[in-house]
């Protein structure tokens, strides 16, 4: 009886061993997903580069990426608070973040464009924004750029989706955004196009805790295992052919 009670103990020593073994890290990753190609909802499911960027990675890394879909303004707050462990967004590495939290390598050059009503050729730069009112995203850099100019009547929107309406609708004369989200915009919206206006470039990476070293560096190495391996161009390719 004694030498069964062992036995049966053993056994669910070993049972639990080895399910320790097999449960994979998961890694909890926020986003915000209204900035399409790189994140937006497919029939409820959340999908775009960074999303199959990021399980990428995990398969990399052997992990588990859990998604999580929030407000783009809440994104960092959740990584400081702890709710997420990652953000990846479409997320600019400005100077002013990088005080708050660690970003990876840049895995993508984008710029700010300015879209306009088709047929709207008042607006050739930046500065031609001064006395016109233009629609920015809360947080996004457009927002922080546009903010930095005199003179420019700012609506602040929550999506960028919710801009290209009100400027559909001549609410405002312009939306400035990030080019690939603008071109998608554009391509799907009939009577718009993007001005030709110069803007400055922008590298989006990933972001992590400042001191979550650990993390960083299993990033940096998931991304230059894709980088080095050809998944990384195969997904450019497939979003930005
Ligand atoms: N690149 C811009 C920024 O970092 C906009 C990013 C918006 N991303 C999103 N998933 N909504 O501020």
């Amino acid at each position: 009886m004694k030498k069964m009670l062992k036995n049966v103990l053993v056994g669910l020593m070993v049972l639990s061993l080895s399910s320790l073994a097999m449960a994979k890290e998961k890694i909890y990753v926020g986003t915000n997903a209204e900035f399409p190609p790189f994140e937006y909802l497919e029939k409820g499911e959340i999908v775009g580069f960074d999303i199959e960027m990021m399980n990428e990675i995990g398969k990399v890394l052997d992990a588990d990426i859990k998604i999580q879909d929030m407000a783009f303004d809440g994104l960092l707050p959740a990584l400081q608070m702890k709710k997420v462990d990652v953000v990846i967004a479409g997320m600019t590495a400005t100077e002013e973040r990088q005080k708050m939290v660690s970003f990876t390598q840049p895995y993508y050059t984008a710029s700010q464009v300015i879209i306009v009503k088709e047929g709207n050729n008042s607006i050739k730069s930046f500065d031609d924004l001064k006395g016109k009112r233009v629609g920015v995203m809360l947080g996004f850099t457009g927002d922080v750029i546009v903010s930095d100019m005199e003179g420019v009547k700012i609506e602040r929107y929550n999506a960028a989706y919710a801009g290209i309406m009100a400027l559909k609708a001549d609410k405002i004369d312009a939306v400035v955004l990030d080019s690939e989200p603008a071109e998608n915009y554009v391509k799907q919206n009939s009577g718009l196009q993007i001005a030709e206006a110069e803007s400055a470039q922008e590298k989006y990476a990933i972001a992590v805790r400042k001191n979550d070293k650990e993390l960083l560096e299993k990033l940096e190495n998931g991304l230059n295992e894709i980088k080095a391996n050809g998944t990384y161009d195969k997904l450019l390719k497939k979003y930005f052919n």
